[in-house]
């Protein structure tokens, strides 16, 4: 495994284990309000960085280049940004940070579909 899809597929588990204990949280407490940020932590977080971290692997040569670690830096910004964006949102304590979390999101999908639309054709290339 290459050193990219390894951090990938690090931080997602540890997304997903704060994001499904915040969600226990939620039912704990039985206040669902912050939901929205439970769910995109568990998603960009969790699920799309195993998905990240699965094609780095699969095509190693895409993952040594230097866009598709600024493509990894920016999902994880896009992370960092958004959860406790999206909090200070639904608290309306200000949306600065879930704006900023939402353009590093897109960001990075962004180029990730440079990434994969200028690997080559084929398996492991
Ligand atoms: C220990 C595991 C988890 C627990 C205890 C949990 C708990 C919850 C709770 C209490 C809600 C609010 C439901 C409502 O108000 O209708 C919720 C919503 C949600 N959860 Fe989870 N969850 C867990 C794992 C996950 C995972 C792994 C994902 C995605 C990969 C996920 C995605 C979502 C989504 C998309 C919503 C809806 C958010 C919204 O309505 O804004 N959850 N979860």
């Amino acid at each position: 495994m290459n050193a990219l899809s390894r951090i990938c597929w690090i931080s997602s588990p540890i997304y997903l284990l704060v994001g499904m204990a915040f969600g226990i949280w939620m039912s704990a407490t039985q206040d669902h309000s912050l939901a929205p940020a439970h769910a995109h932590l568990n998603l960009i977080g969790g699920v799309l960085m195993a998905l990240f971290g699965t094609f780095y692997m699969l095509v190693p040569g895409a993952a040594a280049t230097m866009l598709a670690r600024i493509q990894v830096g920016t999902a994880h910004l896009a992370v960092w940004f958004m959860f406790p964006g999206i909090i200070m949102a639904i608290q309306q304590r200000g949306e600065a940070l879930a704006k900023a979390g939402s353009v590093l999101g897109i960001l990075a999908v962004l180029l990730f579909v440079v990434i994969v639309a200028r690997a080559p054709a084929g398996r492991s290339a």
